[in-house]
């Protein structure tokens, strides 16, 4: 066995209805006034209503910033993070998926580091020096798992790239999981987040960089993932198939902060910046075609997926029980009504060369579990196309 570090990120508070404490667990880090991260869909939800509420019966005063899009751009982020400055607030309440999440985790780390968010993107010319701002995250999606993790994708629209700025202070102190929060999540994003968790748990587990602890926390998202997401995504109001879910989303990105991701999350990141194809969507569509090529790398752990997901390998071969994991992930899919092809969400052929470029600079590529070459991801692109 070779040497690893593994890190239990941001601390997981876990509770049908827990938000409706969130002040009380503001006052416990001192706070004085929240600062509430939300998007222009949430806002006309009443998610935020047990929220409001918490703050409200215990008198501490807030400010909403809501008009987070998704995939944040930098001219954004500098912009809220300003606003955050001219607050008076002490704490950041991130509530939602991905998007308010990571642009959160940016502006609370501009609080205490000067400069632009562009400076402290990858390649960039800064690098975080103080701890961030206290940030709380509420996640409104069962997927994106940046509740757990020490990076924030942010968008360059001038290159037309999605770039990350990562350190263990953008971590987030609390996790706040209430599935209660999820229950009015439509049908489609249920879906494609979804399997963008289970993106997290395959490519953690597959990846060079796995430990025997991230292989548990990636296989133990996988088994939950793929008993519950049928049901929460057919019938979103049953609890217990959203606590699973919600759950089984953090164990994933507990798993890839530690062993890394690979070419789905590198052609999801590339195929955002230039064909602006939202996240859990791109990942829907890479992962199974990606697990095909991927599949000779690792035929033990391809089967183990297989398994984990519920197939029947008895009898079989190792590379076909193997094969099984990329057609266990296809039926997941068409049963979860994911488009299946690129050609449905407006990728178009002119779109390949910019993906493959940004998809071949992913830093995470190099812990695929089978070395790819451009033609590799070209191929891969192809399959999914139409
Ligand atoms: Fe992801």
């Amino acid at each position: 066995m070779k040497d690893f570090i593994f890190r239990m990120p941001a601390k997981i508070r876990f509770g049908v209805g827990i938000s409706s404490n969130i002040a009380d667990i503001c006052s416990e880090f001192g706070a004085r006034k929240a600062f509430i991260v939300t998007d222009s869909m949430i806002i006309k939800t009443n998610i935020l209503d047990p929220i409001k509420e918490s703050f409200e019966k215990a008198g501490m005063p807030y400010e909403i910033y809501s008009d987070i899009v998704p995939d944040p751009a930098i001219e954004t982020v500098d912009a809220i993070a300003e606003v955050l400055r001219n607050s008076g607030a002490d704490i950041v309440v991130a509530v939602g998926g991905g998007s308010p999440i990571d642009a959160a985790k940016s502006i609370c780390m501009l609080q205490t580091n000067e400069g632009s968010i562009r400076e402290y993107l990858f390649g960039g010319s800064r690098t975080v020096t103080n701890p961030s701002m206290t940030l709380l995250c509420v996640p409104t999606t069962a997927g994106s798992g940046s509740e757990m993790t020490a990076a924030a994708v942010i968008t360059d629209n001038q290159n037309r790239i999605k770039l990350s700025v990562t350190h263990d202070y953008l971590v987030p102190k609390i996790a706040l999981i209430d599935p209660l929060l999820h229950v009015g999540m439509p049908a489609f994003i249920t879906a494609t987040t979804g399997i963008d968790a289970l993106t997290h748990a395959v490519e953690a587990y597959v990846s060079l960089n796995a430990s025997p602890v991230s292989d548990a926390m990636a296989l133990q998202a996988m088994r939950i993932i793929g008993k519950n997401l049928r049901t929460a995504v057919a019938n979103g109001s049953d609890l217990e198939a959203r606590s699973n879910m919600a759950i089984a989303s953090s164990m994933a990105a507990t798993a890839f902060f530690n062993g890394g991701l690979g070419v789905v999350h590198g052609i999801a990141q590339s195929m955002g910046g230039v064909a602006h194809v939202a996240h859990g969507v791109a990942n829907s569509l890479i992962l199974p075609y990606a697990m095909e090529r991927n599949v000779v790398g690792n035929l033990e752990k391809f089967k183990e997926i297989a398994v984990a997901l519920g197939e029947n390998v008895d009898g079989l071969s190792l590379r076909e029980a193997a094969d099984k994991a990329p057609s266990a992930v296809f039926k997941l899919a068409r049963d979860s009504r994911i488009p299946l092809k690129l050609k449905e969400v407006g990728v178009t052929r002119d779109h390949f060369p910019d993906i493959l470029k940004g998809t071949m600079a992913y830093r995470l590529l190099a812990v695929n579990p089978c070395k790819l070459q451009e033609k590799d991801v070209m191929e891969i692109l192809e399959k999914a196309f139409e």
